[in-house]
């Protein structure tokens, strides 16, 4: 049985992880998307929302699993029988962080392996970042989130768009 691991912020899931997920899914037995619960970062969705939110995006995948987790990513591998970490990459300027970072991983636990997936050409732009930032100002971001997500933020979206008008 071949178990990967899936890990990231999520903040929010966007197709571009979708298309990752795709593919992975595809490759391994099982899959678990991890969302880290990163206590220095201050994400805009709490963890609960992004794991609700990526099972409902995810729902029509069989392999798949969604969970979260704090500490380090190899140690959660570990302890879920997982020896693939997959990553997604998106352009030359993420390769150095992922390499740093798979590097990291394998000198802290040399079985584990981390696979590099690419995105497809036209999600090469795209970050959960990107998404809020175009989403608050008023830009469309149907096309480029599951359905869930745009709901999810477009709501907030009004909600604050409301407040601001008090
Ligand atoms: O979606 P992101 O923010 O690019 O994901 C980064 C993530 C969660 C994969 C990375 O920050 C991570 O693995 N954090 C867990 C802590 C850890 O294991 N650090 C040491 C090796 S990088």
């Amino acid at each position: 049985m071949k178990t990967a691991i899936y890990p990231g912020s999520f903040d929010p899931i966007t197709n571009g992880h979708l298309d990752i997920l795709t593919r992975a899914v595809s490759i391994f037995d099982d899959v678990i998307i991890a969302v880290l619960e990163n206590p220095s970062k201050q994400p805009l969705f709490d963890v609960a929302t992004r794991v609700e939110l990526i099972t409902e995006a995810t729902k029509h995948f069989k392999n798949l699993r969604v969970d979260s987790f704090r500490g380090l990513t190899v140690s959660y591998a570990e302890n879920n029988k997982a020896n693939s970490i997959i990553r997604g990459l998106r352009a030359v300027s993420d390769f150095e962080k992922e390499l740093q970072m798979a590097q990291a991983n394998k000198n802290l636990n040399p079985k584990i392996e981390t696979v590099f997936l690419m995105c497809s050409i036209e999600f090469a732009f795209l970050s959960s970042s990107l998404v809020k930032e175009i989403c608050f100002l008023g830009g469309d971001i149907k096309d480029v989130v599951p359905e869930c997500v745009d709901k999810y933020l477009s709501r907030l979206r009004e909600k604050r768009f409301t407040n601001d008008c008090k």
